[in-house]
């Protein structure tokens, strides 16, 4: 082949899919080699290829928000055009059919049923509407975990304050030894008081991932609520609502889900809804709202935003959602072997796989956290979390399907450089 043409051909894979669109982003993704199994490379860089991110952007941050595909961000715009363009009652008349499909959508990934569905801002949003939502006596007992986030946290002690209620938090080692060790936790503080079970899938702190299932059933068992906080594993894991049987979860579309800003969804099993007051009442809300819509009625709500929901979950369904579970473990692996067995680098989330999940953190025996977080930014743009100060003091790596091998591989690489 002649110079010019084979130096053509070399561009290729540079370019190819990295265009705006909807379509073409479908169409990219549906061409991609091979099968999205973990370790096909290929596959995973003409994913990232998909992300709007900048090129010398080591972002490994997805613990707290992912950047949305091309793909998502143009039917966000296409629609908020649509909207601005013509809000006319005549035109908006579609969205309501628009949200039923994504409703529809979300409920068969988490194998619920669409009545189970409410669509809220985030998972802060979720949990609240179940703290404040779920009748209480003085004297109940909800249990939690100091490493549960705020929003399934605090805001049960505030409404334990408002009522008179307990809260128990319950303290586990890090990182915990086993999921049975997790489990018992949970069993040995429940009394005749105990009311609701506050869990949380995979902690934001240290990446422990719960036996959600197990939990569930003892919940069930008990006759208790288990509220499960799926911030960590809506669109990271293959999350089968239906094999765990909470009574309800909620989850954010910013962080995995890679959809867009202050959409989130809220499940609350069906024999459950009628035990819950709505935090919020205004026009739209009536008796005769099935499920879980009785729950989301916030007066006008942004339908823009969740066509953009839609199409995050319609990515997260092109690629598969066991194969980005695959994919996002096999990352977060990578890092925990990388970042294991050297002398300054103490690792607060277990190498056990089956107790953790996406959320890798570790601290330097030899820096602080605060200058290791800055000399990571500066001198790699790599942007990740870090915790100042507790027992999951550290720094806080979370990779996703947009991040290569060769990301981790130069994270662990960054991390090691100054751990010394
Ligand atoms: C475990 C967990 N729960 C809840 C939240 C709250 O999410 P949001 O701010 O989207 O409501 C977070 C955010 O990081 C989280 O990590």
């Amino acid at each position: 082949m002649e110079r010019s043409r084979r130096d053509f051909f070399k561009t290729i894979p540079q370019t190819a899919g990295r265009v705006a669109g909807w379509t073409a982003m479908v169409q990219a993704i549906q061409a991609a080699p091979g099968l999205p199994s973990p370790n096909n490379e290929d596959y995973w860089k003409l994913v990232k290829r998909q992300f709007p991110l900048e090129d010398n952007l080591l972002y490994l941050n997805a613990a707290n928000v992912c950047p949305a595909s091309r793909g998502v961000l143009d039917r966000h715009l296409e629609y908020l055009r649509d909207f601005q363009s013509n809000p006319s009652f005549q035109n908006r008349e579609k969205y309501d059919g628009l949200a039923e499909r994504c409703r529809k959508k979300i409920a068969a990934m988490l194998r619920v049923s669409p009545d189970e569905i409410a669509f809220v801002r985030n998972t802060s949003e979720g949990a609240n509407t179940i703290v404040k939502g779920i009748d209480l006596a003085p004297g109940d007992e909800i249990l939690v975990t100091s490493h549960n986030h705020p929003s399934n946290l605090d805001s049960w002690k505030i409404r334990a304050r408002r009522d008179k209620l307990v809260v128990k938090t319950l303290p586990y080692p890090v990182p915990p030894k086993s999921r049975q060790q997790l489990f018992d936790l949970y069993e040995s503080a429940i009394t005749p008081r105990t009311k609701v079970l506050a869990v949380t899938h995979v902690t934001s702190t240290t990446g422990v991932e719960f036996p959600a299932r197990e939990l569930a059933e003892l919940a069930r068992r008990r006759n208790l609520w288990m509220h499960l906080d799926g911030a960590q594993t809506l669109g990271a894991l293959d999350v089968n609502l239906a094999d765990i049987p909470c009574d309800s979860f909620a989850g954010s579309a910013h962080k995995w889900p890679m959809g867009p800003l202050e959409a989130g969804v809220l499940f609350v099993r069906a024999s459950r809804i009628p035990e819950v007051w709505p935090s919020v009442v205004t026009a739209g809300w009536s008796d005769k709202l099935v499920g879980a819509r009785k729950l989301e009625v916030f007066g006008q709500r942004d339908n823009p935003r969740l066509v953009a929901l839609e199409s995050a979950f319609d990515f997260l369904a092109l690629v598969g959602m066991p194969h980005v579970e695959a994919r996002m473990r096999a990352l977060a692996r990578r890092a925990i072997e990388g970042l294991g067995e050297h002398a300054n680098i103490v690792m607060k989330t277990s190498s056990d796989p089956l107790l953790s999940a996406g959320v890798v953190k570790l601290e330097l025996k030899n820096m602080a956290v605060k200058p290791a977080y800055d000399l990571l930014w500066q001198r790699h743009r790599m942007a990740i979390a870090s915790t100042p100060e507790g027992d999951a003091r550290g720094l806080r790596i979370s990779p996703h399907i947009y991040n290569t091998m060769e990301e981790v591989d130069r994270a662990v690489a960054a991390v090691k450089e100054i751990a010394g």
